[in-house]
């Protein structure tokens, strides 16, 4: 897997730096189906497929357009680029009232290339929606967004990757979940405790602790292998309370690199995210402690 991968949905919270040391906590095994029920821009099942870990994926979201987009980026990847490079080019006479345009077009009538447009033009890569459900995230000033050459040789690579062997669905993650099986693996990254609250929420749908705890209990239960992404800490200022035992999955924790807040202070902080592996992985007998990037939880 040392090849880069296609990622062709920029999108704030995406799992593209890790998802290689993330699937490294499986070793050699191999699934029927992995399944990514928190997509987002699907950067663990993009690095799976490259990694041939399983026959078949399942990509879900509960944000109706992201699921459209990538629907249209596996099965019509010429149009989408064809479409996205219109949406760019047009922008180069006035980059911020195109913006703007393409934003009250979306919000009246969606469109998957005006979405990949708005994320990747958007402030973060981080879709924001207002109340009514509309976008509502500013345009990044610094910057035009992917240009279309680059944006077409990641779709078509993620096209080439997922084609044919991956199932896209809009669901809330624990309907979805209830089709796995021990025979697959399930990587979650819902949104964090830490970033689902309060008036500025980045995601649209908001997921309760008590949920999550559920489904991952049932996951437990049914013997489901599954990986967990959620909360972390930067040096020692931790957010989000550890998950109970009754999930049946053990704490690492992943080296995420250095906090950006901090390194502009001239600080080294690291940042540490915490990564739940279920006991069906780790109670293996071929499991073996991961190294490197992850540090012993405490
Ligand atoms: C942290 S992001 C996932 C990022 C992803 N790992 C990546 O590499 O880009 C969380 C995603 O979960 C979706 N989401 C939020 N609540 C959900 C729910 N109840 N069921 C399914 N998806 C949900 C959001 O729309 C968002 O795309």
């Amino acid at each position: 897997m040392s090849h880069r991968l296609p990622h062709p949905i920029p999108y704030q919270g995406s799992k593209r730096r890790l998802a290689t040391q993330i699937l490294s906590v499986v070793g050699e095994r191999r699934y029927e189906r992995v399944f990514e029920p928190f997509a987002g821009s699907g950067a663990i099942t993009l690095a799976a497929s490259a990694g041939g870990y399983a026959h078949g994926y399942t990509l879900g979201d509960s944000l109706e357009p992201l699921v459209e987009l990538w629907c249209q980026m596996l099965e019509a990847p010429v149009s989408l680029a064809d479409e996205y490079e219109a949406i760019w080019t047009e922008q180069l006479a006035d980059p911020p009232g195109h913006y703007l345009r393409v934003r009250d077009e979306f919000n009246t009538g969606g469109g998957a290339a005006k979405l990949l447009y708005l994320l990747a033009r958007c402030v973060k890569n981080s879709p924001r929606f207002n109340s009514r459900g509309e976008f509502n995230q500013s345009p990044d000033h610094r910057r035009n967004g992917m240009n279309p050459a680059k944006m077409r040789r990641e779709i078509n690579g993620a096209a080439a990757l997922l084609g044919g062997s991956t199932v896209v669905e809009c669901a809330d993650f624990g309907v979805l979940l209830q089709e796995a099986t021990p025979n697959d693996l399930v990587y979650l990254d819902p949104p964090w405790e830490g970033t689902s609250k309060g008036t500025d929420k980045r995601y649209r749908d908001w997921l309760s602790r008590e949920r999550l705890v559920e489904v991952l209990e049932d996951l437990h239960v049914r013997g489901v292998p599954y990986l967990l992404s959620y909360d972390g800490r930067h040096g020692d200022k931790t957010y989000g309370d550890e998950l109970p035992p009754s999930i049946g999955a053990r704490r690492l924790e992943l080296a995420a690199g250095r906090s950006s807040q901090a390194t502009l202070n001239g600080q080294k902080v690291l940042t540490f995210e915490s990564l739940y592996v279920a006991t069906t992985i780790t109670e293996q007998p071929r499991f073996v402690e991961p190294l490197g990037l992850f540090a012993a939880a405490a």
